[in-house]
């Protein structure tokens, strides 16, 4: 059973984000999207090409779910494969998230759960992968007994000789972070995937000192993955019928490449904006998507690129964490109210169909009754179609943490987060209420979860619209429709096909 399914039993709204991480919210909705803690594996795997069975359960977020990718990738060349079932797994994996208090507890509440297993099966590995590995390093072993490797996300390359160190009975340790490791040659193995749309990290690590945030501590220095791989990784999806890429990093719009010609000499460096050129060149029947974009880098030129080609989507995720200036400072987010308000200016100018969603924080330190004013004018102001919304939980050893007081009660910081989840929820369903009667171009995803005579899929704003099958049995997932809104709730779009 995943946390997912723990925290919907009772009753707590859990709120799914693009990343794939949730939060827990004290009021009485349920929805239940989220991925965390899901095993993955890949829905058509040969049993009899391998001996041996890892088992992954991914947390955090989508970098966590691609990573995983990557390690299934290299655990299949040593003679692992991927199952979903604990029960027959040699080893166990749990690739962690650091970013809020309640992440870690969760894995650690999951890691107790293993423990009847081992005492099962004395051979059984387990092992911590991921931002929490790296946070923690050999004190997880310590700490958390049953634990056999602890492994940093630069590290997976050294996996199969901790694995063999662990079977030994050594416990195995690398959290080494990297400057240059983008895992750029491994191709990912696609675990439980639509088969439509898919991952793609284009750069690693983070270089912004946000202070409430630890990603710089356990993912390191941005670095950024040689284009060529990007784009024949995005080919091949394409090859094999994916329709959809998302490029993923960290700070996308800081993607920055210099490729070496033949004789060792830089050439023209490639930019994000470059970079979403080229993927979006593939085909037109490819989709293109990024993920995520701190404000002060997306620029005129991507917002360009985005406006000359139909594919790439036009949805842009925005995070605003506060609306208060003075916040933001402290929060070192390099921007003012005011600047962010002209970024969302731009990017209506420039792209005037363009979904807008953003991540913001209530309660962070010193935050006042009039901070949280300005966070909720600013959504206003901007819109969001959605947002990803956290009360602030401080992490040991940002820069928040050494130099604020984490001084909002716990009583204001849900109260004031409320308030941000129902002006947020007022917002989405106004924005879905202006897409009453417009006709969207719907990429296919599947079925409805709730009935198999529906299709589900996104539109370029990346909103689910839910549609009746036609009798056309041409329509498949991966193919691309015309769908007219007919009906609207605050979370779901559901339309007709246009013939
Ligand atoms: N790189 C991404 C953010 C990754 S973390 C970006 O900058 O857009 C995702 C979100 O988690 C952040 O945008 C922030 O809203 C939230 N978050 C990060 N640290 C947090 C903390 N200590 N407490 C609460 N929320 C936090
Ligand atoms: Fe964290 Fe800021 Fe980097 Fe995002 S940009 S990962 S919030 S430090
Ligand atoms: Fe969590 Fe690490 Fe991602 S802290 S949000 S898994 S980068």
């Amino acid at each position: 059973m995943t946390s997912c399914h723990n925290q919907r039993d009772s009753g707590i709204f859990v709120l799914p984000n693009l990343y794939g991480y949730m939060e827990t919210l004290l009021i009485d909705k349920t929805h239940d999207e989220s991925r965390q803690g899901e095993a993955l594996a890949p829905t058509t795997s040969d049993p009899l090409t391998f001996t041996k069975r890892f088992y992954i359960e991914s947390y955090g977020c989508q970098m966590n779910f691609a990573d995983s990718e990557v390690v299934a990738s290299i655990l299949n060349k040593e003679g692992f494969g991927a199952t979903r079932n604990l029960e027959e797994a040699d080893l166990i994996f749990v690739n962690t998230c650091s970013i809020r208090e309640k992440a870690e507890q969760t894995v650690r509440k999951r890691l107790t759960e293993f423990k009847r297993l081992k005492k099962q099966n004395k051979e059984l590995l387990i092992g911590v992968l991921g931002c929490m590995a790296e946070r923690l390093k050999a004190k997880f072993l310590e700490e958390e007994r049953l634990v056999d490797l602890v492994v940093g996300p630069d590290a997976y390359r050294s996996l199969p000789l901790l694995v063999s160190e662990a079977t030994v009975g050594q416990k195995a340790v690398n959290v080494l972070l990297s400057r240059e490791e983008t895992y750029a040659d491994i191709a990912p193995v696609r675990l439980d995937g639509n088969g439509v749309s898919a991952f793609v990290s284009i750069m690693r690590g983070c270089n912004n000192m946000c202070s409430f945030c630890v990603v710089p501590f356990t993912r390191g220095r941005e670095r950024s993955r040689d284009d060529q791989s990007i784009l024949n990784e995005c080919r091949e999806l394409f090859e094999q019928g994916y329709r959809e890429v998302t490029l993923l990093g960290q700070n996308v719009d800081s993607y920055y490449y210099v490729p070496a010609e033949a004789d060792g000499s830089a050439s023209a460096p490639v930019t994000f904006a470059l970079l979403l050129e080229k993927v979006a060149r593939i085909s037109p029947l490819l989709r293109v998507r990024f993920s995520t974009s701190h404000p002060k880098d997306i620029t005129d030129e991507v917002l360009y690129t985005m406006q000359r080609y139909d594919n790439i989507c036009k949805y842009i995720h925005l995070p605003l964490q506060s609306g208060s200036t003075r916040v933001l400072q402290l929060m070192n987010r390099t921007y003012t109210q005011e600047w962010y308000k002209a970024k969302v200016d731009r990017i209506r100018a420039i792209l005037p169909d363009c979904g807008i969603s953003a991540d913001i924080i209530a309660g962070f330190c010193t935050e006042q009754e009039e901070d949280h004013l300005d966070t909720l004018a600013v959504m206003d102001y901007a819109k969001f179609d959605f947002s990803y919304m956290f009360f602030y939980s401080e992490r040991p050893g940002t820069l928040a943490a050494r130099r604020y007081q984490d001084d909002v009660l716990e009583i204001v910081k849900k109260r004031r987060l409320q308030e941000i989840v129902e002006k947020q929820n007022q917002l989405s369903l106004q924005s879905n209420q202006r897409d009453l009667g417009k006709i969207f171009t719907v990429l296919i995803e599947g079925d409805s979860k709730k009935n198999e005579r529906e299709w589900k899929g996104r539109n370029s704003q990346n909103k689910v619209i839910v549609f009746p099958k036609s009798a056309d049995s041409a329509l498949t997932k991966g193919s691309y429709v015309q769908v007219r809104v007919t009906e609207c709730s605050q979370a779901t779009l559901r339309g007709l096909l246009v013939l």
